[in-house]
């Protein structure tokens, strides 16, 4: 079997995972990917990212060319027809070979009685591709390729904003570094990248999207991952020298790793639900530069600034940080100590990253909304009393529907006596009744919510 038709096979057994088992692609895709090459694993992920992307659309363009529905146990076959339409539509993978290829597919898949099926859908498809996705698009799920469900909700929640909304969460996610400036200056980093790259601050986004793993000063932890929106969040903790923070839903550790460039001097908790993500905390922390994980809290005050080596490279930071696996709605882990700074990226919907994370179309359900605002709810009310009078915690969602973000921080300020909000003045996003609302896509960011909370003193 050829490589391209293993990747094309690779795509169909991560739809299957993520369509019908409800997986998502950050557990799916990984170990597909390592069964190709290095080109056939950015072919297949191209595939995976694109059908999920454009489901709903090319699912109303089969709709009209197939005479019957085709059953449930055939899955894998409308599976091979939604990528064999994808490719027509939305690559540069030449007709015949989309044709071919999918033709092929259905009969490694043994499925040969599906063959002539597959092929004649296909070819009346490239001879009536006008015409049907103009019949397709008349439906609001398929023009905007998004659930019905979530279309309706957008369209409540921002009367004005939604098509954008939509359309900016069908676009493909730029691919954005923070430079870790323990480490290297941005201007130094931009230097030794060799690829186009727009800079500002210290964030560099990339013209296209490469495997991170090779640009240089990957192992040494000269950058992270992480979109800009997301750089917005440690810089409004306001972190000083020897504060007790809590970052209580910190995996994968972006926004952990972040706050300790900023500010190495701080006693930080990185605390989470799963123990297999606060792996991924541990090395990313690591790899930065901010290591042990587990050290324990410095007793006597802060540890000591990074320093410059002879070598000019800056040394690894002194840092007290915990990472901790726990329930942030409990309180069994809490040493009873305040924390003068509480970060809460809270688990919601993930609506402002669905153009990183198409899947999150297929697998979120209308009910998760109102489970994820509750246990955001137990969140805040548990997280509270941990605050140092005085101390701010910060509320964060990558979410754009309004029940988990400023109805759900209106809620808190109602029920919480010593609970005020400090505006946050800033030149991103939109102020909000409560908080700062990004939109996905505004100046190239995911959408992101953030509102800052202070306790009385
Ligand atoms: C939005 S992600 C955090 C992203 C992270 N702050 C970063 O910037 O890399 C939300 C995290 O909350 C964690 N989580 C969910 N429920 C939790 C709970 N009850 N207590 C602690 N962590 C929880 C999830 O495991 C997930 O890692």
């Amino acid at each position: 079997m050829s490589e391209t038709h293993n990747a094309r096979l690779q795509a169909i057994h991560v739809l299957r995972a993520v369509i019908e088992q409800g997986e998502s692609l950050s557990t799916a895709l990984p170990p597909a990917l390592r069964e190709l090459d290095f080109r056939n694993a950015a072919f297949a992920q191209m595939l995976v990212y694109g059908v999920l992307r454009w489901r709903w659309r090319l699912e109303a363009v089969l709709q009209q060319l197939l005479q019957k529905p085709l059953k449930a146990k055939d899955e894998d076959v409308r599976l091979c027809l939604l990528i064999g339409l994808y490719q027509l539509n939305d690559t540069r993978v030449p007709d015949h070979a989309a044709v071919n290829a999918s033709v092929e597919l259905v009969k490694q898949l043994n499925r040969e009685w599906a063959a002539g099926m597959v092929n004649a859908v296909l070819r009346n498809f490239i001879r009536h591709r006008d015409e049907l996705l103009e019949q397709a698009d008349k439906d609001w799920q398929a023009r905007y390729s998004h659930p019905i469900w979530l279309i309706k909700r957008l369209r409540d929640d921002w009367p004005d904003q939604w098509p954008a909304i939509l359309d900016a969460n069908n676009q493909q996610a730029p691919l954005t570094l923070r430079v870790n400036r323990q480490k290297i200056s941005p201007d130094e980093f931009v230097q030794q990248l060799e690829l186009p790259a727009d800079a500002d601050g210290d964030g560099v986004t990339l013209h296209q999207a490469t495997d991170v793993t090779n640009l240089p000063g990957y192992d040494a932890g000269w950058f992270a991952v992480q979109d800009a929106g997301a750089q917005l969040a440690a810089p409004l903790l306001d972190l000083q020298p020897g504060q007790r923070v809590l970052d209580a839903c910190a995996a994968p550790g972006g926004k952990t790793a972040h706050a300790l460039a900023l500010q190495p001097q701080i006693n930080l908790m990185a605390l989470d639900v799963s123990e297999s993500r606060l792996v991924r905390v541990a090395e990313n922390l690591r790899r930065l530069g901010f290591s042990p994980a587990h050290t324990p809290p410095l007793p006597n005050g802060p540890a000591p600034l990074a320093s410059l080596s002879p070598h000019g490279e800056r040394e690894q930071p002194r840092c007290a940080i915990i990472i901790k696996a726990g329930d942030a709605t409990q309180r069994d882990w809490w040493d009873g100590r305040y924390f003068d700074r509480i970060m809460l990226d809270a688990p919601c919907s993930a609506t402002g990253v669905i153009r990183r994370h198409p899947d999150i179309k297929s697998l979120r359900q209308p009910d998760d909304i109102t489970e994820l605002a509750n246990t955001q709810r137990q969140l805040l009310q548990n997280l509270w009393p941990m605050l140092a009078p005085g101390g701010l915690l910060l509320y964060i969602t990558c979410s754009v529907l309004k029940a988990e973000n400023e109805q759900q921080v209106a809620e808190f300020l109602a029920t919480t006596a010593d609970a005020t909000e400090q505006v946050i003045q800033a030149d991103w996003g939109q102020a909000r009744t409560h908080g700062r609302q990004i939109l996905p896509g505004e100046n190239n960011m995911d959408g992101f919510y953030y509102a800052l909370l202070q306790k009385a003193r």
